[in-house]
């Protein structure tokens, strides 16, 4: 079963009693279980961890590598200022789901840039809770797609003429001329 690490950055510990009216009022625990509830409909175990410190989700995010399939990633503020981050993301090399329980485009300015966006295949923001559950149907999705693709590489056919096809063309060239 592949298995998915949920990240959660600063702050997100605070949740049901932080700014209930921008996050609502639901505890990380519960976000937890929603999504581990969700990631298993879907076939996927979860990996969920929080952090206040950077260099304790960036070496969570190095120790991804060969043991995640994916990293759905809500990094808080360091999703606003955290290069560092965004580098571990691009060293993994790990599909990555970004996700925000409030909207950051209809909130202040400063919010309105992601150093994750451009490591990430998406993000879902603005949904509360729910974008985690969100994110794990767009992981799942992300997963899915890449399995296809290895399918479909497999089955197409090869591009560069073998040596045995290319010596079936010559030969039909000469019969005709
Ligand atoms: C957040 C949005 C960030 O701007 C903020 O710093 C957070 C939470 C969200 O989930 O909406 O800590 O990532």
């Amino acid at each position: 079963m592949d298995s998915v690490l949920v990240l959660n950055g600063p702050n997100l510990n605070l949740l049901g009693t932080r700014e209930p009216d921008i996050y609502g009022s639901e505890t990380l625990d519960d976000i937890r279980a929603k999504t581990e509830g969700r990631a298993a409909e879907r076939g996927l175990a979860v990996d969920f961890r929080q952090s206040n410190a950077e260099h304790e989700l960036i070496g969570w995010i190095q120790g991804a590598k060969g043991q995640a399939a994916g990293i759905i990633l809500n990094a808080g503020a360091f999703t606003h200022t955290s290069l560092a981050i965004a580098d571990a993301l691009a060293a993994v090399a790990l599909p990555v789901v970004e996700v925000h329980l409030s909207n950051i485009y209809r909130r202040e300015h400063f919010r309105h840039h992601s150093y994750v966006s451009r490591q990430a295949e998406g993000v879902i923001c603005g949904f509360g809770s729910e974008s985690y559950v969100l994110a794990v149907d767009a992981m799942a999705h992300v997963l899915g797609r890449k399995g296809e693709n290895r399918t479909s590489r497999k089955a197409a056919p090869s591009r560069t003429p073998n040596k045995a096809s290319r010596a079936a063309r010559t030969a039909t060239k000469k019969k005709r001329s």
